[in-house]
């Protein structure tokens, strides 16, 4: 049995797609408070539903009884309930999983974690590094990912990326590299790394095929849309000074990641690639497929621009 905690999630659920359509039994922790649709989707792919939170102890150790393998996703960045927070549950939370997978005899875990190049000190940063301390020292067989950005979140309008009206907010001066990574692919690594045995006790940056720099990125989204992008660039120096003044542990670690997009976070994915089949999604594909047709249809319909 896989226990995926996150599952409502977007990285979670495409985890939970990949590994029931394998016939492998899941079960999720699902919060009473989960979005019904996204409940309803694991319940269609057969996943075993049990409540939980990261929060409730006791819940985390009822559901851990009876399974082999966690992968945790979960982080309360973008999905926050009252008493959520950075510190409760992507800290506290996650070391309390990873404690009640250790007495449950858990024998394999996967924890989904973010670059080394994102190390701008936050609560994120120090809840992700030290949940990564404690199961490599938990006796389990881990795994620890560490993705760069991904593509779906950073390249789209929730980050101010918005290819439907040409317009995208980038941080830094736009020149520095990032392997943007697609979601998709990190959850194919998660599934993956279960039966590889070069992902046993290993750490691993996730990186899209090529580092590219946000203004790189912005110039092939044009390509694909056929129109120019209205850039506005959030200096460094600016974000470091919101960090200063940040006093909420969210802002703080929204801030950093910024500053951590800012730097630039380039992965060279070359050795990986040679350890796990299958192609990783390029800033092209991604234009093409998720984002560049609803953006290009709706450039026709605003400025009649042809493609260059
Ligand atoms: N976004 C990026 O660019 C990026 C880059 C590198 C790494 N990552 C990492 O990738 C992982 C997955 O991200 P995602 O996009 O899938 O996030 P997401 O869509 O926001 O999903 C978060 C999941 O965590 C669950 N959760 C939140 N608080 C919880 C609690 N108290 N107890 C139990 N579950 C709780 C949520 O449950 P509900 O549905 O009930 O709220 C949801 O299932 C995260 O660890 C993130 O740090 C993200």
């Amino acid at each position: 049995m896989i226990l995926v905690v996150g599952a409502t999630g977007a990285l979670g659920s495409e985890i939970c797609r990949l590994l029931t359509t394998s016939n492998r039994s899941v079960r999720a922790l699902v919060r009473t408070t989960a979005d019904e649709s996204r409940v309803e989707q694991l319940r269609a792919l057969g996943v075993e539903l049990v409540p939980g939170d990261l929060k409730d102890r006791a819940s985390l150790d009822a559901i851990c009884r009876g399974v082999a393998t966690v992968i945790s996703t979960a982080t309360t960045t973008m999905s926050r309930q009252p008493g959520d927070s950075i510190p409760s549950v992507d800290q506290d939370g996650q070391l309390q999983l990873v404690e009640a997978a250790r007495a449950a005899g858990v024998k394999r875990f996967v924890y989904v974690s973010y670059s080394s190049h994102l190390d701008v000190d936050c609560p994120l940063t120090t809840a992700k590094r030290s949940v990564e301390q404690s199961l490599a020292r938990s006796g389990m067989t881990y795994t620890v990912l560490r993705p760069s950005f991904f593509m779906e979140v950073w390249l789209s309008p929730a980050l101010g990326f918005d290819p439907q009206n040409a317009r995208a907010q980038i941080f830094g001066s736009g020149q520095q590299k990032i392997s943007f990574v697609s979601a998709k692919d990190v959850a194919r690594f998660a599934v993956a790394c279960l039966d590889n045995r070069t992902a046993y006790n290993a750490t691993i940056e996730l990186g899209g095929p090529e580092a590219l720099s946000p203004l790189e990125v912005v110039h092939r989204f044009e390509q694909v849309i056929g129109r120019e992008f209205t850039v506005e660039t959030l200096p460094e120096a600016v974000l470091e000074s919101q960090l200063a003044g940040a006093t909420d542990p969210l802002q703080k670690s929204f801030t950093a990641l910024m500053i951590g997009y800012a730097r630039g976070d380039a992965i060279d994915m070359a050795e990986t690639l040679t350890k796990y089949r299958g192609e990783l999604t390029s800033v092209d594909e991604y234009a093409r497929r998720d984002v560049g047709s609803g953006a290009r249809d709706a450039g026709r319909e605003t400025s009649g621009a042809s493609t260059h």
